[in-house]
């Protein structure tokens, strides 16, 4: 991997950091490509269908409505899906079933938990296999804050840019003239900045939505993620959002150990939400808290926690433990300060 990265610097010069976050995270031994399933208890991170199941099943409450606007045939796909963890709850809780459910991936550790757990789902590598026409829904939970972004600098009254380059045969961080695009992206989205902070130019998120909206005939697209508006990430910006996460603690710097953390980054849902407009989709940003309370997350754990009294009531211990287990899952999602404290950007066509 540092190989790698070193030749291509060598023959062209300092590298972007979008350059190095793709050969990094999505390169042939990025990441994302090695065999084993990142988005577990035993991997780098948790997500949200992973702490708790209720978090597909109190989605499919959006789903059906999206079904009964739309129509059918009806699709749901999950960009990014991982083991299955949101798709399988959300899919078993739409009755009828969808007319087609594809999960979409590029780690093929998490291609083969998709292939056992939703047998009759179109498990793909990429979302460019998705032909166009589609009605129904597009998902993508924790994707967008992976997806390669440059780094921008203010310095006075123009922007630098964050590159990678090597020195002494080390990985290390140099600043070069910013290339217009990012620099143009940073004066759109990037809100007050103070000398010396950092922006996340987030124009492959951008490119992700649009083709996700390219593909779909009527439907939504849902996005949901760490990150905030331009506005809500200003506090941030002295320092920058960029971070690496390894065994669910905060890594080392992205350019100590490439390919073997996760590198990530607050999501500018200004900048999505900008990008889904301009293509002609009405949008609504939500937090995830208010979002899973509108699909009736309170009345679900309402139900789970009569489960757990009736299992009280009838002395059965382990399945009094078991209705518990879900119910402090399911209440993690709204945490104001965690999972509750998240972003959710519906785009419709
Ligand atoms: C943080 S995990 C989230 C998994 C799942 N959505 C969840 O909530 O548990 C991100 C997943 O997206 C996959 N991924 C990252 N970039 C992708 C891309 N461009 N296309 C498809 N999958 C991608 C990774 O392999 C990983 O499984």
């Amino acid at each position: 991997m540092v190989g790698r990265i070193r030749s291509e610097i060598e023959a062209s010069g300092p590298m972007p950091f979008d350059r190095f976050m793709e050969l990094t995270l999505y390169g042939p031994d990025g990441y994302f490509r090695s065999n084993i399933l990142r988005s577990q208890r035993d991997g780098d991170f948790l997500t949200s269908p992973e702490v708790s199941s209720s978090f597909g099943t109190v989605l499919a409450n959006a789903v059906i409505a999206e079904r009964e606007r739309v129509g059918v045939p009806f699709t749901v796909a999950e960009i990014g899906a991982g083991s299955g963890s949101l798709l399988q709850p959300l899919v078993e809780a739409l009755e009828p079933p969808p007319d087609r459910v594809i999960a979409v991936e590029v780690s093929p550790a998490a291609r083969r938990s998709l292939m056992k757990r939703l047998p009759l789902a179109d498990v793909v590598e990429s979302l460019h296999e998705i032909a166009g026409g589609v009605t129904g829904v597009i998902l993508a939970n924790e994707l967008l804050d992976n997806l390669p972004a440059a780094l921008v600098v203010r310095r006075g009254p123009t922007w630098r840019e964050r590159a990678v380059d090597v020195s002494a045969g080390e990985l290390v961080w140099v600043e070069v003239e910013a290339r217009t695009e990012a620099a143009r992206w940073a004066e759109a989205y990037g809100g007050r900045v103070p000398e010396g902070g950092q922006v996340e130019v987030q124009g492959e998120a951008g490119r992700w939505l649009l083709a996700s909206l390219d593909r779909l005939f009527s439907g939504a697209v849902i996005v949901i993620d760490y990150g905030d508006t331009a506005e809500g990430l200003e506090h941030r910006r002295l320092e920058g959002t960029l971070r690496t996460y390894r065994d669910h603690h905060l890594g080392p710097d992205p350019l100590s150990e490439p390919g073997l953390t996760d590198v990530t980054m607050d999501v500018n849902f200004t900048a999505l939400a900008s990008v889904a407009a301009e293509h002609g989709a009405v949008t609504e940003l939500w937090r995830q808290d208010e979002y899973l309370a509108k699909w009736r997350l309170l009345e679900h754990i309402a139900e789970l926690k009569s489960r757990e009294h009736q299992a009280a009531a009838a002395g059965t211990t382990m399945e009094r433990l078991r209705w518990r287990n879900l119910v402090t899952g399911a209440e993690a999602l709204l945490h104001p300060r965690g999972l509750g404290d998240f972003r959710v950007l519906v785009a419709r066509e």
